[in-house]
C-alpha cells in the first residue's frame, strides 16, 4: 500500500517508515522538519534500501495537503505529526491546540474528499490521567495536566465522531506508553533539542558526559523505590506495531495500549543502562516534577489479541540501542 507518513522524519515516523518499508508499503512522508532534520529522509533510505517520496511541508496546510493527495494513490495516512513537549504546551497552548489538532482535521478532511479509509493516529498514555495501573482501553479518561494531553485527547474524539459519521473510515488510535532506543543501525533515534526532558535521552547525555549528573524528580512515590514507574517500549517494537495496526484496520474506531505491561522504576532504569553498557550514571534525588503521576503501564493484552502485536525487545536492547545512538552523533 502508499501510506502518506504524516511527521515520517520524526523519531517514531522514522522508525515506523523502515518498518513499513521492510512489510512492503511505499512510503510518502510529509514533515515541515519543524523537530526533525532533512538528512533523516536519506538515513530511513539507507536502512530500508528503497525509495521514499518527502513532502518538506506543513499539513495543517490544507492546499499542501491536498497535492499530495492528488500527485498519489494514498491508500492509508498515518499521523504522527505533532508538537509533543509537555512543559512547553502549558507556556504555548495556542500553539499545540493549533497544530495538534488542525493537523488532524486537514488530514482527515483529506481522506473524506479523496476516499482514503484507512487512518492511524498516534495517541499517548497521557489521556489516561491519574487512572488505575495498568491503564486499559475502556477506562474513562481522566482529565491530563497539560495542553499536550488535552490536544490528544481531543483528537481522539474527533476522529471517533468522524467514524461515526461514515462507516467506511477505519481509525486506529495507538496509546504509546514510553518510547525509547534506537534503530540498531545507530542510524536514527531520538535527539531532542537542547537538555532533554525525557529520561533515557537524559541518562545518555549523562553517560556521554554531556550533562553532569541525572536528577531524579522523587523518591517518595508509592512505587517499588520510591521513584516513577513507566512502560518503556523499545521504539522498534513500537514502529512494528503501526505495520500490525494497517494489516488489521476494520470499519470503526479501536483504540490500542502500545506498552511492553511491565513497570520500571527510574533507578531500575538507570541500573539496567549501567549493566547493559558498563558506564556509571551518577544521579541525585531531587524534587518532584510538577505534574509528574508516580506510575503508568499498560495492560497490553488487546494489541496482543487483535493485532497479534507484542513487543520483543527488553530493557537491555532499550538501553544499549538508546547508547549506540547517542555514540554515534557528534558533540
Ligand atoms: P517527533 O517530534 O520526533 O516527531 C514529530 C514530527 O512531526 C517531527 O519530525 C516534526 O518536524 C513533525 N511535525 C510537527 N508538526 C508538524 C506539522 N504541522 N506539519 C508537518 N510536520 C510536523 O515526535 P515523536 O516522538 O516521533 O512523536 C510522534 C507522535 O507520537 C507525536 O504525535 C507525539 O505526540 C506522539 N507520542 C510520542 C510519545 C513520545 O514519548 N515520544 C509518547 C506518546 C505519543
Ligand atoms: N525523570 C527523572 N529525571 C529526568 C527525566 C525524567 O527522574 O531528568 C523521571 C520522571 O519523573 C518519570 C520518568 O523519569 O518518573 C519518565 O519521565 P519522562 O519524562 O521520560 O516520561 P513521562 O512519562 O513523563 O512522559 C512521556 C512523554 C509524554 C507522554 C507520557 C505518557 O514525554 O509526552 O510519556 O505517554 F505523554
Amino acid at each position: 500500500m502508499n501510506i502518506l507518513v504524516s511527521g515520517g522524519a520524526g523519531y517514531i515516523g522514522s522508525h515506523t517508515c523502515v518498518a513499513l518499508m521492510g512489510a512492503g508499503h511505499s512510503v510518502i512522508i510529509a514533515d515541515n522538519l519543524s523537530n526533525s532534520k532533512a538528512d533523516t529522509i536519506g538515513k530511513i533510505m539507507g536502512i530500508a534500501d528503497k525509495e521514499v517520496t518527502f513532502y518538506e511541508i506543513d499539513v495543517t496546510d490544507t492546499e499542501a495537503v491536498d497535492i499530495i493527495f492528488k500527485n498519489h494513490k494514498i491508500d492509508g495516512v498515518i499521523h504522527f505529526a505533532g508538537l509533543k513537549a509537555v512543559g512547553e504546551s502549558v507556556e504555548k497552548p495556542q500553539d499545540y491546540y493549533y497544530n495538534n489538532l488542525v493537523s488532524t482535521l486537514v488530514l482527515a478532511k483529506a481522506c473524506q474528499k479523496y476516499g482514503v479509509n484507512r487512518f492511524v493516529f498516534s495517541s499517548s498514555a497521557t489521556v489516561y490521567g491519574d487512572n488505575k495501573v495498568p491503564f486499559v482501553e475502556s477506562m474513562d479518561l481522566l482529565p491530563t495536566t497539560n495542553p499536550y494531553g488535552e490536544t490528544k485527547a481531543m483528537s481522539e474524539r474527533i476522529l471517533t465522531d468522524i467514524a461515526k459519521a461514515n462507516p467506511y473510515f477505519s481509525v486506529s488510535i495507538l496509546r504509546y506508553f514510553n518510547p525509547v532506543g534506537a534503530h540498531e543501525s545507530g542510524l536514527i533515534g531520538e535527539s531532542p533539542n537542547g537538555i532533554p526532558n525525557n529520561l533515557m535521552p537524559y541518562v545518555t547525555q549523562v553517560a556521554k558526559g554531556k550533562l553532569e549528573k541525572l536528577k531524579v524528580f522523587g523518591n517518595d512515590y508509592p512505587t517499588v523505590d520510591g521513584t516513577g514507574v513507566r512502560d518503556y517500549i523499545h521504539v522498534v517494537d513500537l514502529a512494528e506495531s503501526h505495520v500490525a495496526a494497517l494489516d488489521n484496520l476494520k470499519a470503526g474506531v479501536h483504540i490500542y495500549n502500545l506498552g511492553t505491561g511491565k513497570g520500571t522504576s527510574v533507578l531500575e532504569l538507570v541500573k539496567a543502562f549501567e549493566e547493559a553498557n558498563d558506564i556509571e550514571i551518577p544521579y541525585e534525588i531531587v524534587e518532584r516534577r510538577p505534574g509528574d503521576i508516580a506510575s503508568c503501564y499498560a495492560d497490553a493484552s488487546k494489541a496482543k489479541r487483535e493485532l497479534g502485536w507484542t513487543a520483543k525487545r527488553d530493557m537491555i536492547a532499550m538501553c544499549r540501542d538508546a547508547w549506540r545512538f547517542e555514540n554515534g552523533q557528534g558533540e
